[in-house]
């Protein structure tokens, strides 16, 4: 019988995560190469890039780590990212699709361009990284593709009102389940991560306020944040061989926040 112990780590693999100089795509580069794997950091500076890839060299002992500048939200520079990775570095066996922006505006309020943008880079940008990296993954009949979604594809978070952030999460689980669906043929998985509240700068700085804490916390069975790394365990699964029989499937990791 196979010893399915042995099937979750990445050792070998080729991942690429966007949005990874810092947060939530930092945690998850760090649990990748932790795992075995080549990593390669998508990010829109420079510096930051350089910055998060001398940490994560440090943190794993010295990890094989590359990076790449490249907006998720341009279809020109992701393409120039793939090209430049592969003649570099090599092709990608998994894309984690984890950059992702946030505005909080009532939907009759909400500036039209804020939408755009918003759409733009966590929605569009997921499908065009999915599509230039897949590319690569159809000639290769294998590949392994995690999208960043959050709860708040699934409930309407509250008290913050961010009408085009939830479309565009619900959008990211559909576009999991359509990949899928389309690319299983390929040899290509497709799954999705839905975090409930993570523990950053920005989400710390919100619960300053009683409001946010009573519905933040008061409202998830667990009590607390998650943190960056109790959702990189969950990509690693789903990119792993342990999760070889799940495809276009969505892991909600938030703590309970959804059942109540
Ligand atoms: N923090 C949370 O509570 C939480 C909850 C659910 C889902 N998420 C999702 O997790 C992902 C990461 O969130 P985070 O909290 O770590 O955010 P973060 O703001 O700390 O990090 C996001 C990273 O993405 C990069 N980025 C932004 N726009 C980009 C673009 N156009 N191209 C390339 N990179 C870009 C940023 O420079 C940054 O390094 C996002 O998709 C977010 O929606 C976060």
């Amino acid at each position: 019988m196979t010893d399915r112990n042995n099937t979750f780590r990445l050792d070998g693999r080729k991942v690429v995560v966007t949005g990874g100089a810092r947060g939530i795509g930092f945690a998850i580069a760090e649990a990748a190469t932790n795992a075995g794997a080549s990593v390669a950091v998508l990010d829109l500076e420079q510096e930051a890039l350089e910055h998060a890839a001398a940490q994560l060299r440090d943190s794993t002992g010295g990890a094989e780590v590359v990076v790449q500048v490249c907006d998720v939200s341009s279809y020109e520079s992701v393409s120039a990212a793939r090209q430049a990775l592969e003649s570099a570095w090599g092709r990608a066996d998994v894309l984690v699709n984890n950059a992702g922006i946030f505005s909080n505006a009532p939907a009759h309020e909400l500036a039209v361009e804020e939408w755009d943008r918003v759409l733009q880079v966590n929605l569009s940008g997921a499908f065009y990284c999915s599509q230039v990296f897949g590319a690569s993954m159809i000639e290769a009949r294998s590949g392994n593709i995690v999208c960043i979604a959050s709860m708040s594809g699934l409930v309407v978070n509250r008290p913050q009102p961010q009408v085009g952030y939830n479309v565009s999460k619900a959008g990211i689980i559909m576009l999991t389940k359509s990949l899928a669906a389309e690319w299983a043929t390929y040899g290509i998985r497709v799954n999705a991560v839905a975090p409930g509240y993570i523990r950053s700068a920005i989400t710390e700085n919100f619960l300053g306020t009683a409001n946010v804490r009573e519905y933040w916390l008061g409202g998830t069975p667990l009590g607390r944040l998650g943190s960056p790394e109790e959702v990189a365990s969950v990509v690693v699964f789903l990119a792993s061989d342990a999760a070889s029989f799940v495809t276009g499937e969505t892991v909600v990791a938030d703590g309970g926040y959804t059942v109540w």
